[in-house]
């Protein structure tokens, strides 16, 4: 009775003793559950209540503690019984330290940055405690898409949380204190890797990019962001370099976007504080500036989050190499960076020699830290809208200039 594996086998199925469709129904059958409440149960590792529960337990005939335990759901009842009881976990827990020495040669090297072909793990594990001053991770989402690598991007929700608890965990080890960490993904996941962050680190922000064009999804709310994490170690990060952009202003006519009433003449020259919504990151699509078919994180974004959480010279390391957006934007803000990707760094060679991002990157820089770029200058003034000569703070400045 073996067919084919048409479900991710998390805990609860192992539990069950199910591997294969004929089982399930089996078993569902036995604790009169249907075969899909008991895979929602499974796949979601959610634990189950009343009915569901009570059945559960009678199959197996554990504890309700005992089932918690076996299934890796750890609550505060359990939490503090291992506090209470910590010879117990030490006795039995053997460390694990694999350190994998064929790591210790860069494939690609500049004057500020070392890159590795291989397992972020594996990598991370030669970087010494405390070594790097920023992290940005972009994961892969677990969405089966078609990786070059050939990464298995649809395991089981278990894996994949017990997969980012593995990284995450040496990540916090390798940044140093007061270091800044950002984990960019959807918002479903980042609901679980900040249960990891939370009890390690300090959060700061869940930053929302915006993003149009995802797809809608059947009894839900239009997606129209992914999220940003932001944390840092310690109480205090050794870097907040506040970060600046222009007023929104109308493409066609150049006009304000929301009204400022009698507030306009109190604006900042040098921009609006950055909200922790992101609406002005677009994605990738043109052509000329794009470096591989999928998963490519905007210039832009990586601009901002290295200019706000570091400073020239620091170390910044991305376990999730890609396309390579976080070690060009680092190279180019004078920043040292390590990274690692475990599928082809071909691209992310290429940008380097190519030095096709510099263009992009010389606009954005002249494009922050002011109220208005120079676009928005011309045609606002074409249409006869006001410009920096009415704000209070830079005639100030003019003045004492002059
Ligand atoms: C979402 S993409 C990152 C994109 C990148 N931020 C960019 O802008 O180009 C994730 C990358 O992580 C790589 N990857 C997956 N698992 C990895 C691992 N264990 N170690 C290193 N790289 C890994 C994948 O091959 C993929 O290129």
């Amino acid at each position: 009775m073996s067919s084919a594996k048409v479900f991710h086998i998390n805990n609860l199925f192992k539990i069950l003793g199910i591997h294969d469709t004929n089982e399930l129904t089996y078993v569902s059958r036995k604790l009169r559950i249907s075969n899909k409440e008991l895979q929602y149960y499974n796949d979601k590792m959610i634990f189950p209540t009343g009915k569901v529960l009570y059945s559960i337990l009678k199959y197996t005939g554990y504890t309700e503690f005992e089932l918690k335990v076996r299934l890796g759901i750890i609550d505060n009842k359990i939490i503090e019984w291992i506090a209470e009881n910590p010879e117990f976990i030490l006795k039995n827990y053997k460390e694990r330290k694999e350190i994998n020495s064929n790591l210790t040669k860069p494939i690609f090297e500049t004057s500020k940055g070392r890159l590795y072909m291989g397992d972020c793990l594996d990598v991370m594990r030669c970087i010494p405690d405390g070594h790097v001053n920023m992290i940005f991770a972009d994961p892969p989402f677990n969405l089966n898409k078609k990786y070059e690598s050939g990464i298995d991007d649809y395991i089981s929700e278990q894996e994949y949380i017990n997969w980012t608890e593995k990284w995450i965990l040496e990540c916090i080890r390798i940044l140093a204190p007061g270091g800044s960490m950002f984990v960019y993904n959807i918002p479903y996941w980042n609901t679980y890797t900040s249960s990891i962050l939370n009890k390690y680190l300090n959060f700061r922000h869940w930053i929302a990019i915006s993003m149009k064009g995802l797809i809608s999804v059947r009894n839900k709310l239009h997606p129209e962001h992914y999220s940003l994490l932001y944390y840092i170690k310690g109480d205090k990060p050794l870097v907040f370099n506040k970060q600046r952009i222009p007023m929104a202003t109308c493409r066609h006519c150049g006009g304000e976007l929301r009204d400022y009433g009698g507030k306009k003449k109190d604006l900042d020259p040098t921009g609006l504080s950055v909200p922790d919504i992101f609406t002005d990151i677009n994605p990738v699509r043109h052509e000329k500036y794009k470096n591989r078919q999928a998963n490519e994180l905007p210039v832009k974004l990586l601009y901002r989050i290295i200019s706000m959480a570091s400073n020239e010279g620091d170390i910044i390391f991305d376990p999730f190499g890609g396309s390579g957006t976080t070690y060009i934007v680092a190279e180019y803000l004078n920043r040292m960076w390590i990274g690692s990707e475990i599928g082809s760094v071909d691209d992310i060679i290429t940008r380097f020699n190519n030095k096709s991002d510099e263009e992009l990157l010389k606009i954005i820089e002249k494009d922050s830290n002011v109220l208005f770029t120079e676009k928005q200058i011309k045609i606002r003034k074409k249409n006869g809208f006001w410009g920096y000569e009415k704000l209070t703070k830079y005639k100030r400045e003019v003045c004492k200039e002059n």
